[in-house]
């Protein structure tokens, strides 16, 4: 396929867009603030600050770097780069990886339209028993595969519209959405009377409860949240125009994502707290603490709207660059069209996303090395494949890219100059400090299976 019969963003703007709205997601909404409940707090986050700027945004960049010299999708962007080598399978463990990371995502995506449902139709009461509700939601064959299809089928529904069209556009107005909303629901929250101790909690560091473990979960956190290691980006960049400065682009979305995390963090805890409940609920917060907390607030229940939107939105612009990476591999290897590609990852991801969904009711006695589908799926995604990828990419774009290409994809485009030095540290740790570190989390999260 020719560069001009490629897809391509319309702006840099959309590019930026696509790449925030692939980054946040349930990451920030959902799973960053139960890890910083369970983490210590503040100690967390400094460690997870730590890890996105000195190991996330290098291998972001050069993801990038791949991205946009190939102009290909994610197994043709090795084949192009390294014609004839094995690396073009770097690709191959990036689709299957998105498959795997998609098919668990969708199913919290769909609780996210049914929750958004049940508040706009005002189910929940005060007497309502959120736990037993939650339970009740995901063990349902029925309403639980029912809402995770009708995601896939809304994901599916956006790809098909184009990169133009659906994706850029889609980005465009639920990014807007989502900020206007979650700085409301922040600036609501800090006006609760529990929001002190919630903000103490957050930027108060606690480093006792630091261990080994809160340090390789923050780490798999940044990957999950910054959307590396799974081909996304590289798909994205390959659609990005040669005038768009990287290192611009890859520092808005990485303050973007975190800023918003953040935020997140600074909506829901101080809630919590001033409900008197436990931040370190884990995985029930958003959907067990959340809807607790909401009805005993004055305005709560429009709250609950804006927030279960918010969810949906932030899922959906993730789900979207997971199925783009696959149809875009689909569409230039298979020489599919977008409809057909589309098609074949929607049977695909639909088989496995049931499992998933079915998981937490008839399946739940199904193990896969002590793990139900579900928690395997988003153990194996999550822990192992992203950070593999991650391992990968660094290793191709440190010691099989030339020199002189990657610096020269770095500086095109802007008006800065980047300075020498700062080039030259950045590929002395990705050739040698990322991937030992890279490996390390791997060889940690193989031992945990
Ligand atoms: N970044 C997303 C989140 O924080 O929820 C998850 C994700 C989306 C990972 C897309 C990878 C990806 F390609």
């Amino acid at each position: 396929m020719t560069e001009k019969q490629r897809d391509s963003f319309r702006s840099n703007l959309g590019v930026i867009l696509a790449l925030v709205g692939s980054a946040i997601g349930l990451g920030n909404l959902w799973r960053f603030p139960y890890l910083v409940g369970t983490n210590g707090g503040a100690a967390f986050i400094i460690i997870y600050l730590l890890c996105i700027v000195f190991l996330c945004m290098p291998i972001m960049i050069c993801e990038f770097v791949i991205g946009r010299r190939s102009q290909a999708n994610t197994f043709g962007a090795f084949k192009k780069l390294a014609p004839g080598t094995a690396w073009k399978h770097t690709g191959t463990l990036a689709v299957i990886t998105c498959v795997i990371l998609l098919s668990f995502y969708v199913v919290v995506g769909g609780w996210t339209i049914d929750y958004f449902i049940k508040s706009v139709r005002m189910v929940f009461t005060s007497t309502t028993d959120f736990s037993a509700e939650f339970n009740k939601m995901v063990s349902s064959p029925t309403e639980n595969v029912f809402f995770t299809v009708l995601f896939l089928l809304c994901t599916a529904g956006v790809i098909v519209a184009g990169v133009r069209n659906g994706i850029e556009k889609t980005n465009k107005y639920l990014m807007s959405a989502l900020a206007v909303l979650i700085v409301f629901i922040m600036v609501y929250a800090m006006t609760l009377p529990g929001a002190k101790q919630g903000l103490n909690f957050l930027f108060k560091p606690d480093f006792s409860k630091v261990t080994f473990r809160t340090v390789l979960s923050a780490l798999g956190q940044g990957f999950l949240s910054l959307s590396i290691g799974c081909g996304a980006i590289i798909t994205y960049a390959s659609y990005a125009n040669r005038k768009d400065n990287l290192l611009k682009t890859t520092t808005v979305t990485t303050l973007s994502d975190t800023m918003f995390a953040l935020i997140a963090g600074m909506a829901i805890l101080p809630a919590v707290f001033s409900a008197g409940m436990n931040p370190s609920e884990g995985a029930g917060l958003a959907f067990i603490s959340l809807p607790y907390i909401f009805e005993g607030m004055s305005f709560g229940r429009v709250l609950s709207i804006f927030f279960y939107f918010i969810l949906f939105a932030a899922a959906l612009s993730s789900s979207i660059s997971l199925m783009e990476t696959v149809v875009a591999f689909l569409k230039e290897e298979y020489r599919k069209s977008r409809f057909m590609a589309m098609l074949i990852m929607l049977g695909v991801t639909t088989v496995f996303a049931v499992f998933c969904a079915l998981s937490f009711g008839v399946l739940s006695g199904f193990k896969i090395l002590g793990f139900t589908f579900f928690d395997f799926f988003d153990y194996i995604s999550s822990n192992i494949c992203l950070a593999t990828c991650a391992l990968l990419v660094c290793l191709f774009a440190g010691w099989k890219i030339r020199k002189e290409d990657f610096y020269d994809e770095i500086t095109s485009g802007g008006r800065y100059k980047i300075p020498k030095w700062l080039l030259g540290t950045l590929r002395v740790f990705i050739r040698y400090i990322a991937p030992v570190i890279v490996a390390i989390i791997i060889v940690n999260s193989l031992i945990g299976l």
